[in-house]
């Protein structure tokens, strides 16, 4: 595989160079860990962002009983970046509130999101952007599977062209 080179220097356009990498790498490989994965590694490579990373829909463990999606929780899977919480219930935190609200979420300031949970002191702004499920034809379906979600450092990091993009990106995955 060839490395990720970058001309671009704006958002949108570093977005439209990925984008098209991204689905190449999707298109070949159907194993949904490998290619977050590496789409986690191409989104920190190319932004530097401070945190990107995919939550999973799974079925909960024994010790949570409350606030689950049928029985359901979000777990931890590829990432790029420090240390991250491991599960999240349904509602709860951005990456929940996403998750059952069934649609992107931009945090300017994670101080002012009722429940944001921290997983590093150091995030200052997130976004949360809903990966649904597929029929067998490639149709979308109303069922969230994962979520794409990535901090900074700094305040107001993200808006809607990042919202637009990695919705597109979600529906590669
Ligand atoms: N801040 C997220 C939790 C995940 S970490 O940012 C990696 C939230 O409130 O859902």
């Amino acid at each position: 595989m060839e490395s990720l080179t970058i001309t671009a220097s704006d958002k949108a356009g570093i977005y439209e160079e990925i984008l098209p990498q991204i689905k190449e790498i999707t298109s070949g490989e159907s194993d949904i860990v490998a290619n977050t994965a590496n789409i986690a590694a191409i989104l920190k490579e190319a932004f530097g962002f401070f945190w990107v990373g995919f939550y999973f829909v799974k079925p909960s463990g024994e010790n949570s009983i409350n606030s689950t999606e049928n029985g359901s929780e979000l777990v931890l899977g590829p990432f790029q970046g420090p240390l991250a919480c491991t599960r999240i219930k349904y509602g709860r935190g951005v990456c929940g509130s996403a998750w059952k609200e069934k649609k992107s979420l931009v945090v300017p300031d994670v101080e002012q999101f009722p429940g944001h949970i921290a997983c590093s002191s150091l995030s200052r702004s997130e976004i949360v952007v809903p990966v649904f499920a597929k029929d067998g034809a490639g149709n979308l379906l109303d069922e969230v599977i994962a979520v794409i979600d990535i901090d900074s450092k700094e305040l107001s990091t993200f808006d809607q062209t990042d919202a637009l993009y990695l919705e597109q990106l979600a529906q590669m995955i």
